[in-house]
């Protein structure tokens, strides 16, 4: 079991109601710090149960720095396996994704059941106790939880459980799965970006929509240059965002959830007719309206980008049909997955359309990956470089802050504003805050659950 009690920095003096200290981001024992007061300590994303569909299907993934294999046991039973021997600390699995029953340590051999089990140990008879002793088992993640397809871990003994951690932001991902067919999507395959910038830069900006005209101009420009009539794409940002019913949330545990669906009307057809076009579509949606006539509209639907942005701390970013992942790699250095999804239809209810539709998801989530989040990632990385000028010492998050009237609050406490309102950066820093003061209660398990 381990406590963390070292004295630190002073997060009251680095947080403020307005601004938060530039050292939030370059200070690398902040960042340690982080990888046990956050990247532990909550319940983070670990990965999607359509990775590891069948039993003994694992995938890598990391909680904070800590190396992972995610598997799923011959009973079904989902586990967070430290990817380090138990002997020497080697990584165990150098494959990224697979189906094992059991994993075999490339140094010295060493073997353990995909359950983290310890069962061979090459020529046992040279230890003088039991080779096969339990304490010999891979270290586990002792929480590991699913919401609605989603795994997340955490080593807090303290912490909530995961749906009550959720809170609020359980609405929107609900809204976000139940659009689809069974209520669920698989991952298929990623986007991988990295930038030089700390991680917290990406999940500033994961509501933000006070820079979508300025930073994503020339990808506005470009998604309506082939356009002769109706907006494409994010064009409800252009003119005064405030003006337009889109809005800003946050749940509370540091979620926060931008809402654009009201700038579109509610019928169908209506968000296919905003959906950006991409090379290759145009066949897709001509044979989609020919075989199916009426219905097509709301075939298109689920191929089209749903307007949200759903953020789940600390890591879990839901945005049109993408998830993207924030995976601290260094103080300054991030890796950014965007996931794509696609429609699972396995009660046959799309007669037979799954295909072409997951072909236009597939070109629609090319999009803003390439020409939005290039945008995104090069004013992170200026920020790093802007925030190594040490006598300048603020960043500042005040948009909306002490303007009457502007802000509600509801009685469960989930805060609302204009959609350029920075109360969401505001917000989920005062959660940080609170984590990063506390001592959380963070341990390992070697019980692999075999009765
Ligand atoms: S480090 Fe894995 S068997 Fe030695
Ligand atoms: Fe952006």
């Amino acid at each position: 079991m381990t406590k963390i009690d070292k004295p630190g920095p002073d997060f009251d003096a680095l947080i403020h109601e307005d601004r938060v200290h530039r050292t939030l981001y370059t200070d690398p024992e902040i960042f340690q710090d982080e990888m046990s007061k956050i990247f532990a300590a909550v319940w983070v994303y670990l990965a999607h149960e359509s990775q590891i569909p069948k039993a003994d299907d694992f995938v890598t993934a990391r909680l904070g720095l800590r190396p992972l294999i995610v598997t799923r046991d011959g009973g079904d039973k989902i586990h967070a396996l430290y990817n380090r021997c138990t002997h020497r600390g080697a990584t165990i699995c150098r494959e990224v994704q697979g189906s094992t029953k059991a994993f075999q340590c490339p140094y010295h051999g060493w073997t353990y059941q995909n359950n983290g089990k310890i069962s061979g140990v090459p020529w046992p008879d040279g230890y003088a106790g039991n080779a096969l002793d339990e304490k010999f088992n891979l270290a586990q993640v002792p929480r590991v939880a699913s919401y609605r397809g989603f795994i997340f871990g955490t080593l807090n003994m303290d912490a909530p459980p995961l749906e009550e951690y959720l809170g609020g932001v359980r609405g929107p991902i609900d809204e976000w799965l139940d659009r689809h067919p069974g209520g669920k999507v698989a991952l298929c395959n990623a986007n991988r970006l990295k930038y030089n910038g700390n991680w917290k830069l990406a999940y500033d900006n994961s509501a933000d929509g006070y820079h979508v005209v300025f930073s994503h101009r020339s990808l506005l420009a470009m998604e309506n240059r082939m356009v002769e009539e109706d907006d494409k794409g994010m064009t409800y940002y252009k003119d005064k965002p405030d003006d337009q019913p889109m809005y800003v949330r946050y749940f509370g545990n540091g979620h926060h959830f931008k809402d654009k669906r009201p700038n579109v009307e509610k019928r169908p057809g209506a968000l296919w007719e905003i959906e950006s076009l991409h090379p290759g579509m145009e066949h897709y949606e001509q044979d989609l309206r020919r075989r199916y006539r009426d219905k097509a509209d709301e075939l298109l639907d689920l191929a089209s980008s749903e307007p949200v942005n759903i953020n789940v701390f600390p890591n879990l970013l839901i945005l049109g049909n993408h998830i993207q992942v924030l995976q601290p790699v260094s103080m300054t250095e991030t890796d950014t997955t965007w996931w794509g999804t696609l429609v699972v239809d396995d009660e046959g209810v799309l007669a037979g359309a799954v295909d072409d539709i997951n072909a236009l998801r597939m070109r629609t989530q090319e999009g803003f990956p390439n020409f939005g989040e290039v945008d995104d990632l090069m004013n992170f990385e200026q920020i790093q470089v802007g925030l190594g000028a040490e006598e300048d010492e603020w960043v500042y998050m005040h948009r909306g802050l002490g303007i009457e009237g502007r802000i509600s609050v509801d009685e469960g406490g989930v805060v609302t504003g204009p959609s350029t309102d920075e109360l969401f950066m505001r917000e989920y820093m005062k959660e940080y805050k609170r984590l990063m003061k506390a001592a959380p209660n963070l341990t390992i398990t070697r019980d692999t659950g075999e009765a």
